[in-house]
C-alpha cells in the first residue's frame, strides 16, 4: 500500500518536471541544504530552496512530521525524503501557477519552456512572474513567440539578478 502510494506519487511529481524544473536542476539552482540556512534575500531556508518564512511554511513542515520551530533554530535538520516532498509540494504550486497565469495557452507549449517559466514561478513567486506582461503576451500567441518570451526573459531585473540560472539554464529552455 505504502509503495503504491509512493509510486503515485513519483508518477505525478514527475508529470510536471521538465529539464529547467527537475529536482535535480533545482538542486543546481537553489542548493540541497538539510539544515536551516540564510538565503540571499535574508529569508530562513532550507532542503531544495524552500523558504520557513512562506505562508503555510509550518502547516507543510508539519505535514512532512518536522518540527517547525526546531527546523527554523537549527536544532533538527531535515532527511531527503522531507526534503523531497517539500519540493515535489512548492514546485506543483509553482506549475499551478504558470497554468492559472497562462490558461489554455499553457496547454500549447512543450514540456522545456513550461519547465523554464514553472522555474522563474519557483524562484519569484506567482505575484512577480504575473508582472512578467508582454512575456505572457508572447507566450499566449499561437503559435507561441519563444524568441520573444526569451528576450523578455534576457532583458529582466531577474535576469541579472540570477545570472546563469536565467541566462544558461532557463532561456535555453525556451524553445518550440
Ligand atoms: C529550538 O526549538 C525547539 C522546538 O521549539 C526547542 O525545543 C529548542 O529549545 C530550541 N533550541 C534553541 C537552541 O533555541
Amino acid at each position: 500500500m505504502f509503495k503504491k502510494l509512493v509510486l503515485i506519487f513519483a508518477l505525478v511529481a514527475v508529470s510536471y518536471a521538465g529539464t529547467c524544473n527537475s529536482y535535480e536542476r533545482e538542486q543546481l539552482n537553489e542548493g540541497y541544504k538539510p539544515c536551516v540556512y540564510t538565503d540571499t534575500k535574508g529569508n530562513p531556508t532550507v532542503g531544495v530552496g524552500f523558504n520557513l518564512n512562506k505562508p503555510g511554511a509550518r502547516q507543510a513542515l508539519e505535514g512532512v512530521e518536522a518540527n517547525y520551530d526546531a527546523v527554523r533554530n537549527g536544532s533538527e535538520c531535515l532527511n531527503d525524503g522531507q526534503i523531497r516532498t517539500l519540493f515535489n509540494d512548492d514546485m506543483a504550486e509553482a506549475v499551478s501557477c504558470v497554468e492559472s497565469w497562462l490558461g489554455s495557452s499553457y496547454y500549447a507549449l512543450g514540456s522545456d519552456p513550461i519547465s523554464a517559466i514553472a522555474d522563474m514561478a519557483f524562484n519569484m513567486g506567482c505575484a512577480k512572474l504575473r508582472g512578467f506582461v508582454k512575456f505572457r503576451a508572447a507566450l499566449t500567441e499561437s503559435p507561441p513567440d519563444y524568441e520573444a518570451a526569451a528576450k523578455e526573459m534576457q532583458n529582466s531585473v531577474w535576469c541579472q539578478q540570477v545570472g546563469n540560472r536565467c541566462q544558461l539554464r532557463d532561456i535555453p529552455c525556451m524553445h518550440g
